[in-house]
């Protein structure tokens, strides 16, 4: 309510993106001076052991994680986990450090609840964004780290720039995330063919496991809505056959469908990736076709449009162990983590359940 009336409409006398800037700065700063994080934690952060889920080895605190875009350059991550986020993933960050495409590059579109954004992987790169993560304590809940390809790193030398990103991070993160999946680098959603995707997923287990001997950090992709159902099958089948630790669906979408907002409205945003309520129907579509074809041999984590407890209950009996958020965080504010949390235990009460763990897959 106080986000709603209070804080939100102050934002939103700002440009998106200076209002970005200024909310990372204002954690990031909070979560740095004594006492910082349990103000921040006093949001209404819920911590109750049915809400926890274990996967991939290891212990998520809520199925309810913080989407990766947010917090690009690992600044504010532990003020995320102290609003009651069970997971927080960090970047995109890519090999070497970039300004992202020129402002704006960031749109609301509040009768759609939905976000536009081109902003083109800006961050410090990952020698930069390594330095900062060791520089910090351990997180209470698990973090994971993606990464991307670097602009201007031709596509024939794509692996090497992801072999880069993930000996600089792997040891730092608790699972790591293979982006092929944004619209907004030329050429990126290529590498989600099998033929480019196998090889990258292989060097980076490979550079993965050469970064942690005797530890096995998951890897993960991430994957778009705009897949055709026979390329989704085909990352599936993949993902099988190399033993990926989990899936990621999904990203932003370059439709631009079934908006409430006017046309020409949205067409003055132009490029970039639609995320928000609009995301939703084909986010879960994409879901409910992995889980038919991996069933629980591999993790899926699902992204797109989770606004509601409601949604959480839908994606966890669609098969997703765990969940992200992005877009509804900013039209809902700081408090939102926590409302989640108690409504998904309001539905494990409803539902007769011990442990959210039961709802997977369990639709
Ligand atoms: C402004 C913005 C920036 C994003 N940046 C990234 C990114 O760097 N890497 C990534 O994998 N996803 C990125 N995403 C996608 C989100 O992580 C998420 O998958 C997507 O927005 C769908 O979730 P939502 O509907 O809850 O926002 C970004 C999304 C937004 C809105």
């Amino acid at each position: 309510m106080l986000y709603r009336l209070g804080i939100r409409p102050l934002l939103y006398l700002l440009k998106p993106e200076p209002a970005h800037r200024l909310t990372i700065g204002l954690l990031g700063g909070a979560s740095r001076v004594p006492g910082g994080l349990g103000l921040i934690g006093a949001c209404g952060a819920i911590h109750d052991p049915r809400l926890a889920v274990d996967a991939m080895g290891l212990r998520f605190a809520t199925p309810i994680g913080l989407a990766a875009g947010l917090d690009k350059n690992a600044e504010a991550y532990r003020a995320f986990a102290a609003l009651g986020f069970g997971f927080v993933e960090v970047g995109t960050v890519t090999a070497r450090g970039q300004p992202g495409n020129a402002e704006p590059r960031l749109f609301r579109l509040p009768a759609d609840r939905a976000l536009v954004n081109r902003m083109g992987f800006n961050n410090d790169g990952a020698d930069a964004v390594a330095i900062r993560i060791a520089g910090q304590a351990r997180l209470p809940v698990p973090l994971g780290i993606n990464i991307g390809k670097t602009k201007v790193t031709p596509e024939s030398e794509a692996l090497d720039d992801y072999a880069h990103s993930t000996r600089a991070l792997a040891g730092l993160a608790d699972y790591l995330v293979v982006n092929v999946s944004s619209p907004n680098t030329p050429g990126l959603r290529d590498l989600q063919a099998v033929a480019a995707l196998r090889p990258l997923l292989e060097r980076v287990r490979e550079e993965a496991d050469a970064a942690r001997p005797g530890g096995r950090v998951p890897v993960l992709v991430k994957i778009a809505p705009d897949l055709a159902d026979r390329d989704v099958d085909e990352i599936a089948d993949l993902a099988l056959e190399l033993e990926l630790d989990g899936i990621i669906a999904t990203n932003t979408t370059i439709a631009r469908t079934g908006l409430a907002t006017p046309s020409r409205l949205v067409d003055r945003c132009g490029a970039g990736g639609l995320s928000g309520a609009p995301l939703k129907a084909r986010s879960l579509a994409v879901l409910r076709r992995l889980r038919a074809r991996v069933a629980d041999r591999v993790v899926l984590i699902s992204s797109g449009g989770i606004e509601t407890a409601q949604d959480v209950v839908v994606r966890m009996r669609a098969g997703a162990s765990l969940v992200q958020i992005y877009t509804a965080l900013i039209y809902d504010g700081p408090g939102l983590p926590g409302r989640l949390a108690r409504g998904l235990l309001r539905e494990l009460d409803r539902a007769g359940l011990d442990s959210v763990m039961d709802m997977i897959g369990n639709g």
